[in-house]
């Protein structure tokens, strides 16, 4: 094995795409520094601001929250119980412990509570209740961040998500999306600032950090999510990084660079359907009674 590159002790860990060989010790300020300095190049948010932190139970939202607490950020958690049986259960139960460990407060949402509905249901109805179930996270998400004075709602999408749906944006030319693919939105429209700060680190530095961190995170993935075609792009993207690494991480740097700023112009040209807000409950919608509103409806006439 290689020599840190720091220390020059023996090194326990070797990055690829930056050609860095490094001890467990100097990784771990590596992480911190390199998210550190993302956050800046974004603008994602400072020491003064108030960050809300979507936990999962799963590896990236537990390291971004360990990451953002080492660098002395200003955090609170928030969880929705999906009531997906052991799953949810377990999950929500690693959170706790977790915030518990690092003296924070989590916040607990129950879908169940919130819209009398958990996932399991939603999926003896409709074959779309993965998309749903994602679209009603970000609903539930953003409304509770802004009622709360959050000034920001922070994901831990990681490099691995964010290249290989990149691809499957490109693939299938959805400018919509790709106009609003940025590690940081604006708040705007009743919308919250969001930020994705993982967003240059793979998978693998993840869990090298939460080995050394030793965090307890959820290593299952949901029992309901289908083998989604999203992952045939990330299997694709793994194939291009091995072959030639550092592919994934210039994939989505020159696309954010040189790509994004021409889409981004035209935003308000891809979107199919103006913004308003619904009329129930107020939130930003494409429709009118929103989606959530619909579904609140839907399930209470079972
Ligand atoms: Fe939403 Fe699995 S987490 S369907
Ligand atoms: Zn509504």
């Amino acid at each position: 094995m290689a020599k840190c590159r720091k220390c020059r002790k023996r090194a326990d860990i070797f990055i690829p795409h930056h050609k860095l060989p490094l001890c467990k010790e100097d990784f771990s300020s590596w992480f911190e520094n390199y998210l550190e300095r993302t956050i800046k190049k974004y603008k994602m948010f400072s020491k003064k601001e108030k960050i809300l932190i979507a936990i999962s139970g799963g590896k990236d939202s537990l390291v971004l929250w360990k990451a953002l607490n080492n660098l002395g950020y200003n955090t609170e958690g928030i969880i929705i119980d999906l009531g997906i049986e052991d799953f949810s259960i377990l999950s929500l139960r690693i959170a706790e412990n977790f915030a518990e460990e690092a003296n924070k407060p989590l916040h607990i949402l129950s879908l169940e509570k919130e819209i009398g509905l958990t996932i399991p249901r939603l999926k003896n109805r409709t074959k779309k209740y993965c998309s749903l179930c994602g679209s009603i996270k970000r609903y539930f998400l953003n409304k509770f961040a802004r009622k709360n004075n959050y000034d920001v709602l922070v994901t831990g999408h990681n490099l691995d998500d964010e290249a290989s749906s990149l691809l499957g944006n490109t693939i299938n030319w959805h400018l919509k999306y790709l106009a609003r693919k940025f590690p940081v939105l604006p708040s705007s429209n009743g919308f919250v600032r969001k930020a994705k700060p993982l967003c240059r680190f793979t998978a693998f530095e993840i869990k090298e950090y939460a080995k050394i961190m030793k965090i307890k995170y959820l290593e299952e993935r949901c029992p309901l999510s289908p083998q989604a075609t999203r992952l045939v792009y990330a299997d694709l993207m793994d194939e291009l990084e091995q072959k030639m690494p550092g592919t994934k991480l210039r994939f989505y740097s020159d696309y954010l660079k040189k790509v994004y700023p021409i889409f981004h112009e035209k935003m308000e040209e891809f979107m199919e359907k103006p913004l308003t807000n619904c009329e129930e409950c107020g939130e930003p919608s494409v429709s009118s009674p929103c989606f959530i509103c619909k579904l609140k409806k839907e399930y209470k006439s079972d």
